[in-house]
C-alpha cells in the first residue's frame, strides 16, 4: 500500500480528469493501491453545482473504471474528493483558502496536476509559488502539450521551472506509463539475450505504429491547430523510440534513464528540405466508412468552411547516427481514423545468411519481436521451428508469449504516473531537454512543410493512409507488419 498525500487537480472537472484521472484514482483506490486517507482536491473555475457524490456518479456513469462502481467503495471515494472553485488571481479568499487546506498536511507529498491548457500553466505555477505551495514536499504534474513548438516550450520550462526545481517537475507522456512499456525496460536490460542482440549487426529494420480508428471527435479546435505531427509524434513516438534505442542505463534512476534517452534525441538524423520530402508522409482522412458505417471527412468533422492543411497521419522513415544504429531504419507511423486500433512496436531482425532448410520448400520469415502496448499488452517473439510430425512444409513460424499479466497492467498508465510523482519517482516521465530536443527534431520538419508548400496527402477514413505509406517500405523491400500477418496458430 503507498502512502497517503495530497493530489490537486487543476482542471479536475474538465475532460481528462473525468475520462482518466478520477476513474483510474478510484480503480486505485479499490485495489488497495491509494490510500483512503489520501485527498483529492478537484479545482475549477465554477465548482458544481451538485453534491460530490451526485457529480462523481455522474462521471462514473459516463466513465466507468477499470473495476466498475459500488457503492460502499463510491462512498469511500467520495470522502476522499474536495470540489473547490479556484480563479487565476491573486488575493481572492480561494487561493487562501487552498493553502489553508494543503498546509496542514505539509509533511505529506503534494502532487499539483496541471490538467489546465498549458496558457496556464505559468500563472498557475506562480500562484502555487506566491501561496507557498512549491516547498520539498511539492511536485507539479504537466500535461502535454507542452508547447507548440521549441520556442514556446522553452518559455513554458523556463516559466516552471522559476517556481519549481527540475527533480519537481513531472512532464507527462502517458505512454510511458504502459506496461508493455516498461516491460520492453525490464526484459532489454534484465536479459543478456536481448542486449547481445540489439544493434544494426542484427536488427534489420525497426516499426512503431500508434493506429487510431477513432476521428478528432469533438477536439478539432485544438487539433486543427496542432496535426498528428505536433499531437503524437513530437511526444509519444519519439519517447517509444526512446526506449527501445537507448543505451542501457547505468542504474535505473530518473536521471540516468532520462539522459540515455536524450542521448538518442540528439543522434536522430537531422533531415534537409528534399530528405523530408522522401522520408515523411503527411496526410489528412477523407469521407469513408468504418465499421460499415460512412463518416465523414476531417474537414466535415470540423464544419470547417474552407480547405485545411492540418495533417491527421504521419509516416516518417528515420535513422540513428550512433554506432549502435547505423544504417537500421526506423519506420514511424500514427494516423487516426484507421481500419484498426492498437500500438505496436516491431523489431525486425536480419535474415539468415543461408538456409539449409531451402530445399524444403517453405519462406523462412526473419524473426521479429513484438512490443504491443494496446489494447491489449502483449510480448512476443515470433521463430521458426520444425512442423511438429510433418514431413513436408517442415518449417513454420510460431510466437513465444512473454506475456505477464497482472492487475496493474489493467488500471492504466495515469494511476501508475500519479503514484511515482508522489513517490518522486522521474524514471517515467519527460526532462526538459528531452522535450526541447524533440522539439528541435519536429520543428525542423513542419517548418519545410510551411515553407515548401509541401502538399497534403489524402485518405479514405477506415484504410491504412495513403499509398505513399505503404511505398515508405516497399520500395526498402520491407512491409509494414499488419500487412504480412495476421495471428499465428501455435497448435
Ligand atoms: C493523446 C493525443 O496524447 O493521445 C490524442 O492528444 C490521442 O490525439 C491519444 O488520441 C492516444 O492515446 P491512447 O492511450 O488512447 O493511445
Amino acid at each position: 500500500m503507498e502512502h497517503a498525500f495530497d493530489l490537486v487537480i487543476f482542471g479536475g472537472t474538465g475532460d481528462l480528469s473525468r475520462r482518466k484521472l478520477l476513474p483510474a484514482l478510484y480503480a486505485g483506490l479499490v485495489a488497495g493501491r491509494v490510500h483512503v486517507d489520501t485527498r483529492i482536491i478537484l479545482t475549477s473555475r465554477s465548482g458544481v453545482k451538485t453534491t460530490v457524490e451526485e457529480w462523481l456518479t455522474d462521471v462514473f456513469g459516463k466513465n466507468v473504471p477499470a473495476c466498475g462502481v459500488e457503492a460502499e467503495s463510491l462512498k469511500q471515494f467520495t470522502k476522499m474528493v474536495d470540489i473547490v472553485a479556484l480563479g487565476l488571481t491573486e488575493g481572492g479568499d480561494d487561493w487562501a483558502d487552498l493553502s489553508q487546506k494543503l498546509k496542514s498536511t505539509s509533511d505529506r507529498p503534494l502532487v499539483h496536476f496541471l490538467a489546465v491548457p498549458p496558457a496556464v500553466f505559468t500563472r498557475t505555477c506562480q500562484l502555487l509559488s506566491d501561496y507557498g505551495l512549491n516547498g520539498d514536499n511539492a511536485r507539479v504534474v504537466l500535461e502535454k502539450p507542452l508547447g507548440h513548438d521549441l520556442e514556446s516550450a522553452q518559455a513554458i520550462n523556463a516559466d516552471v521551472g522559476s517556481c519549481f526545481e527540475e527533480k519537481q517537475t513531472f512532464r507527462i507522456d502517458h505512454y510511458l506509463g504502459k506496461e508493455a512499456v516498461q516491460n520492453l525496460l525490464a526484459l532489454r536490460f534484465s536479459n543478456i539475450m536481448f542486449e547481445e542482440l540489439w544493434s544494426a549487426r542484427t536488427i534489420d529494420h525497426i516499426q512503431i505504429t500508434i493506429a487510431e480508428d477513432l476521428g478528432v471527435e469533438g477536439r478539432g479546435a485544438f487539433y486543427e491547430g496542432t496535426g498528428a505531427m505536433r499531437d503524437m509524434v513530437q511526444n509519444h513516438l519519439l519517447q517509444l523510440l526512446c526506449l527501445v534505442a537507448m543505451e542501457p542505463p547505468a542504474r535505473l534512476d530518473g536521471d540516468s534513464i532520462r539522459e540515455e534517452k536524450l542521448k538518442v534525441l540528439k543522434s536522430l538524423k537531422n533531415f534537409t528540405g528534399a530528405e523530408i520530402d522522401q522520408n515523411v508522409v503527411r496526410a489528412q482522412y477523407e469521407a469513408g466508412a468504418m465499421a460499415g458505417e460512412a463518416v465523414g471527412s476531417y474537414e466535415e468533422d470540423l464544419e470547417l468552411e474552407g480547405d485545411s492543411e492540418t495533417e491527421t497521419f504521419v509516416a516518417i522513415k528515420t535513422f540513428i547516427e550512433n554506432w549502435r544504429w547505423a544504417n537500421v531504419p526506423f519506420y514511424l507511423r500514427t494516423g487516426k481514423r484507421l481500419p484498426d486500433r492498437f500500438a505496436e512496436i516491431v523489431i525486425q531482425f536480419k535474415p539468415i545468411p543461408h538456409s539449409p532448410h531451402a530445399g524444403w520448400g517453405k519462406h523462412i520469415n526473419p524473426n521479429r519481436f513484438i512490443i504491443r502496448l494496446q489494447p491489449e499488452d502483449h510480448l512476443a517473439l515470433r521463430m521458426m521451428v520444425k512442423n511438429h510430425g510433418s514431413a513436408t512444409e517442415a518449417l513454420k513460424e510460431v510466437e513465444m508469449n512473454l506475456d505477464v499479466v497482472g492487475e496493474s497492467g489493467r488500471l492504466g498508465p495515469y494511476l501508475r504516473l500519479i503514484l511515482d510523482a508522489a513517490r518522486g519517482d522521474q524514471r517515467l516521465f519527460v526532462h526538459r531537454d528531452e522535450v526541447e530536443h524533440a522539439w528541435r527534431w519536429v520543428d525542423n520538419i513542419i517548418e519545410h512543410w510551411q515553407q515548401s508548400g509541401t502538399p497534403l496527402k489524402r485518405y479514405q477514413s477506415g484504410t491504412w493512409g495513403p499509398y505513399e505509406v505503404h511505398d515508405l517500405m516497399v520500395r526498402d523491400g520491407r512491409q509494414w507488419f499488419h500487412e504480412t500477418s495476421g495471428r499465428l496458430n501455435n497448435g
